[in-house]
């Protein structure tokens, strides 16, 4: 949605997008360059590359404050971009209020077996991803479009535009011709409409546990024209029946789960597949697949940018995890620079 920002809440976001541009594309690379200087071997192990990091730059004030900058504006982002929304309040309640008869549906259950770890308040939002009633817009349209699309986040680096990578995971999958498609952790439906444009002729179906996400993804169908069917349940128990999903897609999502919960999606994911049928994943890359300094700078994000899985995400062996369930033609790969999107894909036997 194109919210009317007025001139005061723009330029609060502007200055946060602004500074976490300036912590991601100029204070962090110098603290690359800095580490690179004084560690000639880094250390292979994760907590020995934290360790390393910490001992070699505990006095270097780049690299203190790009980390207290990226802490600084994850806070932030909400402070202003709750106002922000407020102040258009009207005109987002109007866009998100969308006819019950479009094509497509929407169905929330408020009896949803929400797990534990959901309420871990992600990305540091203000309550949680369902914090608040807007939350769909504050963090899409304000958070995004004016702060982390300009400053970056997590694998993203300064500069790249984190909307790209969603249709390269899509085209990904072998093949073009599902019946139906399947995301879990649909979120307000970016993945689902780079899913759209590439099995357009496949039935396309979301789910998701955050109510204030799926009502943004609804609203998001039916002014763009998608006839989605979005789901409120959680990734580990769909209620889908048995073998009725040719494609399923998950898109940043398992560095959101701990490790016991994406075991048990991906089992579920098994069951729901047709023989034949596909996964396809992207995330971040294994933190062997960067190198320390950059293995270290996302791990951070466990402790203080409200991503309390990252660092078993980051020491996770999906390909083994997929083949536990079941899969096989396990395939782990990264894409452009940095290894992100990292897809990792396989097959349940059988003929579509
Ligand atoms: C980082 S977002 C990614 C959203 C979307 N895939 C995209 O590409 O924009 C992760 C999403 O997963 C959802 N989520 C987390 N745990 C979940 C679970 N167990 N079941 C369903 N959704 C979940 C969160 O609410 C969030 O919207």
């Amino acid at each position: 949605m194109d919210v009317p920002v007025k001139q005061r809440s723009r330029a609060g976001l502007d200055f946060l997008g602004a500074l976490q541009g300036y912590a991601g594309g100029v204070l962090q690379a110098a603290a690359a360059e800095r580490y690179a200087q004084l560690e000639t071997e880094p250390p292979a192990e994760l907590a020995d590359r934290r360790r390393s990091v910490n001992e070699r730059l505990g006095d270097h004030g780049p690299w203190l404050f790009d980390r207290l900058f990226t802490r600084y504006v994850a806070e932030e982002i909400y402070v202003r971009a709750i106002p922000a929304a407020e102040e258009s309040r009207a005109a987002i309640e109007e866009w998100l209020d969308v006819p019950e008869d479009a094509p497509g549906s929407l169905t929330l259950n408020p009896a949803a077996d929400v797990p534990a770890y959901f309420h871990a308040g992600f990305h540091l939002t203000t309550g949680g991803w369902d914090g608040h009633d807007l939350m769909g817009v504050v963090i899409h349209d304000l958070g995004y479009r004016y702060v982390l699309m300009p400053g970056g986040v997590g694998a993203v680096r300064t500069g790249e535009n984190l909307m790209d990578q969603r249709t390269q995971v899509a085209m990904e999958a072998p093949r073009r011709d599902y019946r139906t498609v399947l995301e879990v952790g649909c979120g307000n439906g970016r993945m689902l409409t780079a899913l759209s444009a590439v099995f357009p002729g496949s039935e396309t179906i979301g789910i998701e546990l955050s109510e204030t996400q799926l009502r943004y993804a609804r609203a998001r169908a039916v002014h763009e024209g998608y006839d989605w069917t979005l789901l409120q349940a959680p990734a580990e128990r769909t209620g889908l029946p048995d073998a009725s999903v040719g494609l399923v897609s998950i898109f940043t999502l398992f560095h959101e789960t701990p490790p016991t919960a994406t075991k048990e999606i991906l089992r579920e994911m098994f069951r729901v597949l047709e023989p034949g049928g596909d996964l396809v994943m992207g995330d971040i890359a294994p933190f062997e697949r960067n190198g320390a300094f950059r293995s270290v700078v996302l791990d951070w994000e466990t402790e203080h940018r409200g991503e309390p899985f990252m660092r078993s995400y980051l020491q996770l062996d999906l390909p083994s995890l997929m083949e536990e369930a079941g899969f096989t033609d396990v395939k782990a790969y990264g894409l452009n620079r940095g290894d992100y999107p990292w897809i990792v894909r396989g097959r349940k036997e059988g003929n579509l």
